[in-house]
């Protein structure tokens, strides 16, 4: 058994239940921000420095391990894809902008209520989208084998879009 980061329990190395286990934990990131009302900027201050390193570990791994392997494997789901890379791209753009901004600041909760929008939308297409098609696409085998590298990768994967290979994720995804 695995222990993740967000101290949630996984039964198996799936890769498509790893995800999946990532997009819970950044959706409750999401309500408890929802939740925290007016007045409360350095709590969600708090909540935002929380959901960029989820996210950012979490686009880290499926940039490197989930994407490049399913356009490889399952080349009829090239398009959604590439619409992935091209969602997170938008998100990280989001990312960077609040991880320079202070909680006080004028539109720090108007971009992150627009980030979680982007967010959600896109969590939702990979669930009910396409991940079905990778289940059907890929064997059992080939799922732990994609999930026990995205587990290890997890380990030196960046939890801020200012460290060097978060950037280079960035940067490629302007110029290739
Ligand atoms: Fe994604
Ligand atoms: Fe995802």
């Amino acid at each position: 058994m695995i222990q993740t980061s967000e101290g949630r329990k996984l039964m198996s190395t799936d890769a498509i239940v790893l995800l999946k286990t990532d997009h819970k934990d950044i959706r409750e990131q999401f309500r408890r921000f929802q939740q925290a009302g007016e007045n409360a900027a350095a709590e969600k201050g708090r909540i935002v420095e929380k959901i960029i390193e989820l996210l950012t570990v979490h686009t880290y791994i499926e940039n490197e391990v989930m994407y490049p392997e399913v356009r490889r494997l399952l080349p009829d789901l090239e398009d959604d894809v590439l619409e992935s890379y091209e969602e997170h791209h938008v998100a990280d753009l989001l990312v960077a902008e609040l991880a320079a901004m202070t909680p006080d600041a004028e539109r720090f909760d108007a971009k992150t209520t627009v980030l979680i929008e982007n967010v959600s939308h896109h969590m939702d297409e990979e669930e009910q989208d396409w991940f079905p098609k990778v289940r059907e696409g890929l064997g059992r085998k080939q799922l732990q084998d994609l999930g026990e590298r995205m587990i290890e990768l997890k380990k030196t994967a960046p939890t801020s879009p200012a460290q060097p290979s978060a950037l280079k994720k960035a940067i490629d995804a302007v110029i290739s």
